[in-house]
């Protein structure tokens, strides 16, 4: 029998620290739902104390996910922990995640506390949300730059007040994996009651080895991995969910772990997540990457075709891959768009909702004719959209481009209800379009990404565009998705737009005290 692997996904909190990448409390739902899909067991469903609006969103994940549990980080401080407690309180299972600072430079330059300062604050922690609930996680932050004699002590004093999982992030990414591993071990062998724990690790992949240093711990003990679709997290990202389960999967021989993933719903997780986030992922990422089961080369293609494992070592179907089927077309019904809405776990508010959004998938399919689960997920991503967000919604456009002519939009703007043209030319259509709109809100606001990308294949497919928009220090990602791309850039744009317009300040856990 093999021991179980906890797979503890933090999209929805780390991963939503991803400059540009914050979600509206329904995205976050339909991610928590394709998690529990997926059966992911720990869901860290977002930092409650940060605004009211993550609070929001972690009480409706706790209240709609029955399978997995539903887990809220908080600072080491009873404010956090009792908004925490709160937001959990509807889980069928729910757990508080606290940590506080252990590295000397965090200690003294971002907390300014002293050692045994540190450690009384963590155990009174462990006190306060146990009063909510017993199933209390403790992370030593910065515990990758942290002194292992500091580490077994705050370690010691936080199982003996409660925790039950004890996680040791690499927060900075500063780890390699021999030497995290060894940290580990060290920990494992000599905190008193190590084996009343659950030893967890979180590593960020400033080095690229957040993966590498999570399996080489999971190796020496280490029973729960932190980790996200995707690899999404703060600035480089965390260890990504789809690596660490496939490797542990195909490299059965050397792990002493499984984990209960169902995987073919790995890639379904990939898509959606950065369909919403807007962050696409590479072509060559492992496992997810478009062409991570391509192959190029004829000798490969050669060797695949006589003999699969020559060069495949895991099967595509096994990750999801093949399940963007098509599923609807120009004559498909109200049913069944009802029906393939239902599969994909996207929620019908009313039959008001259902009827607007068929009338726009109706749309969509007279401009195409193949209607994909990709297609679908965009067009109801749109269809989501709260007034809060339609603060400036586009009512019509029309792009002039020709060889040796400059450039021209001319759009119509719904601007908190007044309607607005513009006209403006520019360096192409796309900069004309951004400068009629800009000719009309004068956000100030700057533009710092602008990507595209194809939702399906063919060249009728939808293309999505992403646009990451700053104003005073915010960082806005806004999407878009139409067949013209001009009208995805525009669409996106006034996304970016929304957001930075509804934008409520909301706090990052891991910085200041
Ligand atoms: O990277 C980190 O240290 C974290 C903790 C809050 C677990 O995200
Ligand atoms: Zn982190």
């Amino acid at each position: 029998m093999k021991d179980k692997l906890i797979i503890f996904d933090t999209t929805l909190r780390d991963g939503e620290q991803s400059p540009g990448a914050s979600m509206t409390r329904d995205e976050k739902l339909r991610i928590a739902r394709q998690l529990e899909r997926m059966r992911v067991d720990v869901i860290e469903a977002g930092f409650a104390a940060a605004s009211n609006g993550d609070f929001e969103s972690v009480r409706a994940i706790a209240e709609a996910i029955k399978e997995s549990t539903v887990c809220s980080l908080a600072r080491a401080s009873e404010a956090d922990i009792r908004r925490s407690g709160e937001a959990i309180a509807p889980a069928a299972r729910g757990r508080i995640h606290t940590f506080i600072a252990t590295s000397p430079i965090h200690m003294e330059k971002k907390l300014r506390m002293t050692p045994d300062q540190v450690v009384e604050q963590a155990v009174k922690a462990i006190g306060w949300a146990r009063q909510f609930t017993d199933d209390v996680e403790f992370s030593a932050e910065d515990a990758g730059r942290s002194e292992l004699d500091f580490l077994a002590r705050i370690f010691e004093a936080v199982i003996a007040a409660g925790a039950r999982t004890i996680n040791v992030p690499d927060t900075v990414g500063y780890n390699v994996p021999d030497q995290f591993a060894a940290t580990l071990r060290s920990l494992i062998e000599r905190v008193p009651n190590a084996d009343k724990v659950v030893w967890s690790v979180h590593c960020h992949n400033d080095l690229g080895l957040a993966v590498a240093n999570s399996l080489a711990a999971v190796r020496v003990g280490a029973r729960q991995v932190e980790c996200t679709i995707n690899g999404l997290g703060e600035r480089a990202g965390n260890a990504s969910l789809e690596e660490i389960v496939m490797a542990v999967r195909t490299r059965a021989d050397i792990f002493p772990v499984e984990t209960g993933i169902d995987t073919t719903q790995i890639v379904p997780a990939s898509k959606l997540v950065s369909q919403i986030t807007g962050y696409p992922v590479q072509p060559n990422k492992a496992i997810v990457g478009a062409n991570a089961f391509a192959h190029e080369s004829g000798i490969h293609q050669d060797g695949v075709l006589k003999h699969r494992e020559t060069y495949e070592i895991m099967r595509a179907e096994d990750v999801g891959w093949g399940a963007n089927k098509l599923v609807l077309g120009k004559l498909s019904g109200r049913n069944a768009f009802r029906a393939r809405l239902i599969e994909l776990g996207i929620e019908i508010e009313s039959e008001e909702h259902l009827n607007h959004a068929f009338a726009r998938f109706k749309e969509l399919a007279d401009k195409k004719h193949e209607i994909f689960d990709e297609d679908l997920t965009a067009l109801m991503r749109d269809e989501a959209v709260t007034p809060e967000l339609e603060h400036y919604r586009l009512l019509s456009s029309r792009f002039h481009s020709e060889t040796g002519e400059t450039p021209l939009a001319a759009i119509t703007l719904a601007v908190g209800g007044a309607e607005k043209h513009a006209e403006a030319e520019g360096s192409g259509p796309v900069d004309a379009a951004f400068k009629a709109i800009e000719s009309v809100v004068s956000s100030g606001s700057e533009l710092l990404l602008y990507s595209v990308n194809a939702i399906t294949t063919g060249t009728d497919a939808q293309g999505e565009v992403t646009v990451r928009l700053s104003r005073s220090g915010r960082v806005m990602d806004g999407q878009g998705a139409d067949t013209d791309i001009i009208v995805a850039s525009a669409k996106a744009y006034l996304n970016a737009l929304n957001k930075l317009h509804a934008g409520t300040a909301r706090l990052n856990p891991q910085v200041g005290p």
